[in-house]
């Protein structure tokens, strides 16, 4: 099983990287809010959430959940990365604000010295995905063994815990076979479900 990073660790991200660790993979939270990885880390869902909670307990006492704001911690842990940064509107436009998805990139490249997979779950921008890759690979350790995914994320808040465990699918945008399976890895127990993962067939018909 790959190991998980989960950086921003907000409503998408704790969610994400609460109920991934009750599915049995290793997981490390990250964010830059000290005080939300304390919280976090004792057990106190910052947010309300139905059933959330009580998984924080279940992975906190597995052993398979740990909080931290160390990047450098993050790049050593993770296999595979899950982006959960916000993506607030910018004020007087339509437009994403994506200066924190741009900064956690930016700091995790840094501390990614092997082959790692960096997956966005953050809504974002058409042509964010290329961007970002670039911008990985130029500052990462790793150079091209890093690739970049996307995973949108559909959950809705008060079914969060349900359409993480039980989402209704699962939508991959990937750039080699290499990351569909790293990321079917990473959704193992979620596939084995029967959950339909709407991929783009591998190789898309125009590459
Ligand atoms: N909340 C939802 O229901 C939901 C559903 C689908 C998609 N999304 C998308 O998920 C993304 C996150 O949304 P959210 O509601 O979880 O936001 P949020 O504001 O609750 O959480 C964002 C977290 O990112 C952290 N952060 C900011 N900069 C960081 C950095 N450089 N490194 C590490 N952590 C950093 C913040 O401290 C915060 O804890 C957004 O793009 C949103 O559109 C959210």
């Amino acid at each position: 099983m790959p190991r998980l990073t989960v950086i921003g660790t907000g409503y998408l991200g704790a969610t994400h990287a609460i109920c991934m660790a009750v599915l049995g993979y290793e997981v490390l939270g990250v964010d830059v809010d000290g005080a939300k990885v304390a919280r976090l880390a004792s057990g106190e869902v910052p947010f309300f959430e139905p059933g959330l909670p009580e998984l924080l307990v279940k992975a906190l006492e597995s052993g398979r959940l740990r909080f931290t704001t160390s990047y450098a911690e993050a790049g050593d842990f993770g296999d595979v990365h899950f982006l959960c940064v916000g993506t607030p509107q910018r004020p007087g436009s339509y437009a994403a604000d994506l200066r924190f998805v741009d900064a956690a990139v930016t700091e995790l490249a840094h501390h990614l010295h092997r082959r790692a997979l960096v997956v966005g779950k953050s809504t974002v921008p058409i042509g964010t995905a290329a961007r970002l890759t670039e911008m990985v690979r130029r500052l990462a350790p790793a150079g091209d063994r890093v690739e970049l995914a996307w995973n949108p994320e559909f959950l809705r808040e008060g079914y969060a815990v349900d359409d993480t465990m039980r989402p209704d699918r699962l939508v991959f945008g990937v750039a080699s076979p290499w990351a569909q399976e790293r990321l079917r890895a990473a959704y193992a127990p979620v596939l084995a479900q029967g959950t339909p993962p709407s991929s783009p067939t591998w190789p898309p018909p125009s590459w």
